[in-house]
């Protein structure tokens, strides 16, 4: 689609990012720009190009109040010479705007704030940096100010803030001024370099703005948040709204009333400061720095930064600090070339010095830890140098004990099987609804979990079930709906605890988009709703009618949508995340984030359990590199993790309306992943006509589970590719490198690293490749295509089945005849030590079908793991025990399970 396409075509996609719609109208105005100037030489009289970038201008012109640069003065310079007809110096003018905006020159360069030719426009007195130009790199960012002042006077204002600036300043800002609560609202969806914002009291509510697509914008954003304002005082309502929106923002609040009695609004509590408006506009200026150098601090990674330059004489273990052993070797001085000096002198065994514990942090590493859980929006946060593989097990070694019921997705990934192993819990494995056709699992229906739950009730056990365990998103892209989910089970079991594995979710807190789906983002929402009044008298209608205490045998608890009691409830929500998946951190960085009233039940165990599988010998750049993630996530998240959602959707659409590459592959939307009956609200795809913000966000709040864009399954069956041999060949030939396959799909992904030139690359390779496959059948005659056409249905149509969790061998189950399926997976863990008892079969021998077909029963005494995903598809235990209770030895490597079909 040409750029003038896109940017003309309002959709769902343009609205996950103002920056790269906004980069569409510049990009835009550029082509019309230049066609004007182009045509000008020859042709002065056809005004056909001047009136098309006046109407490209005028597209562009709106959007352009929400940010500060290139500013009101500079966009008058550009409409008065497109007015003049000056089409080479409109040209030249719009080319330095663009490269400025797309390459945030204008960031750190003077001289882009005065235009192309750097005249005069008066504003060296007002562009970052003015006059220190040989100052060290000093971050930018900008400044919502809505003001009900006039517009005229905005520019005094802006003067007078400017005049504030320092020297000493760590940072540097520009204000951008609206005028109203509407635009308030646009300016924060919009602008991803806002980092705080300044409301005056008194502001109006309506937009002054009249564009439509604006308009469409704000409205879908307004219902799809429940933003509004609910009273005459706008100023604190849109505090809230924009705090719903952002959180990370500072928001200060002007007022020239009494500002004591605004301070002690309960619903002031968002607001960083309350100002008397016309005192002390220095204070002011402090506060907005000083609240970024509170999210720009890094307490962990600036002391190692100190520590690193300190002559240090080290007499401990770790031959690599400092880097002598390295840079005076004869051998392996290559290896201090590679990583440069920087990494050994940031070595360390201690941990005084400044360097804290991470075992027992008392120091910076804890203040890390908090900043962490505020970024997050949880209570506590450990860092985990170790991977989730080693979060899951330590908060499961601390929540479980032996005997304890763990419901757990048989989906899961291997870490909560350990866990299993590691706590004596016994799992209950709840299932994930199969998508056969493509060779993968979706993620577990709330029925399914429901029932377990009613179905422990029924059978007296439901004091034991301690732990729920959910992969969100999956490796696929299921998102559950994680408020109701835990609100339903909270219904049945009010003390249940949640463990949300959102290994590969962690970015999702920056997207107002996805947050509600979030374990911290759910719980916040659940913490709000269990205080209401009103749902304190729904869940009173409700125990009208189901009574207090939910009868296990009433069949219509599955259908009814259950209210937890709030006066019951505990709301004890774990997350873990891998950091280094999703946000710039090394590899193995790792938090456990905890929202738990009573963590203070669990705080021994919880520590014993980091002592468990901590290393004594933590990573200290992993541990840095977590401190800076989180940096990074509160100041720029917003703009990356809205960024890598575009970009996928950019990927979908282009893939998918490719006239030569959708012939054979094609990405799976939201409607190929989940089945309708898990979508109430009747979404149906982010690229299907007519979806918008507004419906993807009414999906997100209603239906059960969503699909997280940035995940992208691309068939290649259609393209004759299995998955792993599409792997391996974006991979050998053209350097593309991607995660998970199935039998006719891949699994792309998205984050806050990729850039546009990436999706093109991608493009541009699925494009050859579809041509290769073109040339090769119309090379090949009718012999070829037939092959082709056999080997496509082999791939997409004759798919093995996927088959369910088995079910525990007798032995390690409590009772055999029980209606629920735990088992004692540490028993059979331990049981398959004895080597006695152990017979070592080929997974992919005759002989295994015939003993499942005939027995004497198997029992798998190794779980089968391939990786990736590092989900088993074999678990110990699993039926049945050859007679002498032999346990079945899996022979083979991992490639046996791949061969059955199962990658
Ligand atoms: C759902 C899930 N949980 C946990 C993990 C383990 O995370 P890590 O690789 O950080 O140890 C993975 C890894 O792929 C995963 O997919």
């Amino acid at each position: 689609m040409s750029v003038a396409a896109r940017a003309s075509n309002v959709r769902v996609d343009q609205f996950f990012t103002g920056a790269e719609a906004r980069f569409d109208r510049w990009r835009s105005l550029l082509q019309a720009a230049r066609a004007w100037e182009g045509t000008a030489r020859q042709r002065p009289e056809d005004e056909k190009y001047q009136a098309a970038i006046t109407v490209s201008f005028a597209e562009l012109r709106q959007w352009e109040d929400f940010f500060a640069y290139p500013g009101q003065a500079l966009l008058r310079s550009l409409s008065e010479r497109i007015a003049s007809g000056d089409a080479g110096g409109t040209a030249r003018l719009v080319q330095s705007l663009s490269t400025a905006l797309l390459t945030h020159s204008y960031r750190s360069n003077l001289t882009d704030w005065e235009g192309e030719e750097q005249s005069p426009i008066g504003l060296s007195d007002r562009v970052p940096g003015a006059g220190e130009e040989t100052a060290p790199h000093r971050p930018y960012f900008e400044v919502l100010v809505v003001s009900p002042a006039r517009p005229a006077a905005w520019s005094e204002l802006a003067q007078e803030l400017r005049k504030l600036r320092r020297p000493q300043d760590k940072f540097i800002y520009e204000p951008v001024f609206v005028g109203s609560f509407e635009d308030g609202v646009l300016a924060t969806i919009l602008n991803g370099g806002l980092e705080a914002v300044m409301i005056y009291e008194g502001i109006p509510f309506a937009s002054s703005h009249h564009n439509p697509v604006l308009r469409e914008v704000l409205t879908s954003h307004l219902a799809a948040s429940g933003i509004g304002a609910n009273s005459v005082q706008y100023g604190l309502a849109l505090a809230q709204g924009l705090k719903q929106l952002r959180p990370e923002l500072d928001i200060y609040f002007l007022s020239d009333r009494e500002v004591e009695k605004v301070a002690g609004d309960t619903s002031a509590a968002c607001v960083r400061r309350v100002f008397y408006q016309v005192e002390e506009p220095l204070e002011l200026h402090l506060s907005i720095l000083d609240g970024i150098a509170d999210r720009y601090d890094t307490p962990y990674f600036d002391n190692l930064q100190k520590y690193a330059q300190r002559p240090m004489g080290t007499f401990h273990a770790l031959p690599v600090a400092r880097g002598k052993s390295i840079f005076k070797s004869n051998w392996i001085r290559d290896m201090g070339k590679f990583y440069g000096l920087n990494l050994f002198l940031a070595e360390s065994s201690a941990t005084t010095g400044g360097l804290d514990s991470l075992l027992e942090p008392t120091g910076n590493i804890k203040v890390a830890q908090e900043k962490a859980a505020r970024a997050f929006g949880a209570d506590h946060v450990f860092f985990v140098t170790n991977g989730t593989s080693t979060s899951n097990k330590m908060v499961e070694q601390a929540l479980l004990a032996p005997g304890d019921i763990m419901l757990v997705d048989r989906n899961c990934h291997k870490s909560h099987h350990y866990g299993a192993v590691i706590s004596g819990a016994l799992p209950l494995y709840v299932e994930a609804y199969p998508l056969t056709q493509y060779s993968m699992y979706g993620a577990v229906p709330l029925r399914t979990i429901k029932k377990a739950l009613l179905d422990l009730k029924a059978e007296g056990k439901l004091d034991r079930a301690r732990l729920l365990v959910l992969t969100n998103c999956t490796f696929d892209g299921h998102i559950y709906n994680v408020e109701r989910v835990m609100e339903e089970c909270l219904a049945i079991k009010p003390d249940l605890i949640f463990l949300w594995d959102e290994a590969w979710f962690g970015f999702a807190r920056w997207s107002p988009f996805y947050r509600r789906r979030t374990a911290m983002g759910a719980a916040a929402i659940l913490e709000s709703k269990f205080k209401d009044p009103a749902y304190r008298a729904a869940y009173k209608e409700q125990e009208k009618k189901l009574g207090a205490d939910l009868d296990p045998k009433d069949k219509s608890l599955l259908e009814t949508r259950l209210l937890a009691n709030p006066d019951k409830v505990r709301l004890r929500v774990y997350q873990t995340n891998s950091t280094h998946k999703s946000m710039s951190c090394l590899r193995q960085g790792s938090m456990v984030l905890v929202k738990d009233p009573d963590f203070h039940t669990v705080e021994e165990q919880f520590h014993e359990a980091v002592f468990t599988h901590a290393s004594t010998s933590p990573n200290l750049q992993i541990i840095a590199s977590l401190d800076v993630a989180r940096r990074q996530m509160e100041l720029e998240g917003y703009e990356l993790v809205n960024r890598a959602i575009q970009l996928a959707l950019d990927v979908r659409r282009e893939v998918n309306s490719h006239p030569l590459i959708s012939k054979y592959f094609r990405v799976l939307g939201a409607d190929d992943m989940i089945p309708a009956e898990f979508r109430n609200s009747g979404f149906v795809d982010y690229l299907t006509p007519g979806a918008n913000w507004a419906t993807a966000v009414k999906a997100l709040k209603e239906d059960e589970f969503a699909l997280d864009a940035t995940r992208l399954t691309l068939v290649c069956g259609s393209a004759g590719f299995d998955g792993t041999q599409f792997k391996n060949l974006l991979a050998a030939e053209y350097d593309i490198q991607l995660n998970k396959t199935s039998r006719n799909s891949v699994l792309l992904q998205t984050n806050i690293n990729n850039t546009r030139s990436d999706i093109a690359q991608l493009i541009k390779v699925l494009v050859e490749i579809s041509q290769g496959i073109e040339k090769k059948l119309a090379d090949g005659g009718t012999k070829g295509r037939e092959a082709f056409a056999s080997r496509v249905k082999s791939l997409m149509t004759d798919v093995p089945n996927l088959p369910n969790f088995s079910s525990f061998y007798g032995r390690f189950r409590e009772d055999p005849s029980s209606k629920t399926s735990e088992g004692d997976m540490r028993s059979a863990f331990f049981g398959a030590y004895r080597e006695e008892q152990c017979e070592h079969l080929k997974l992919s021998s005759p002989e295994i079908d015939k003993r499942l077909k005939e027995g004497p029963e198997l029992v798998s005494a190794n779980f089968v793991i391939p990786y990736p995903p590092g989900f088993p598809i074999v678990f110990r235990m699993c039926r049945g025990m050859p007679s002498g209770n032999t346990h079945v030895r899996r022979q083979g490597t991992k490639r046996d399970a791949l061969l059955n079909g199962f990658s």
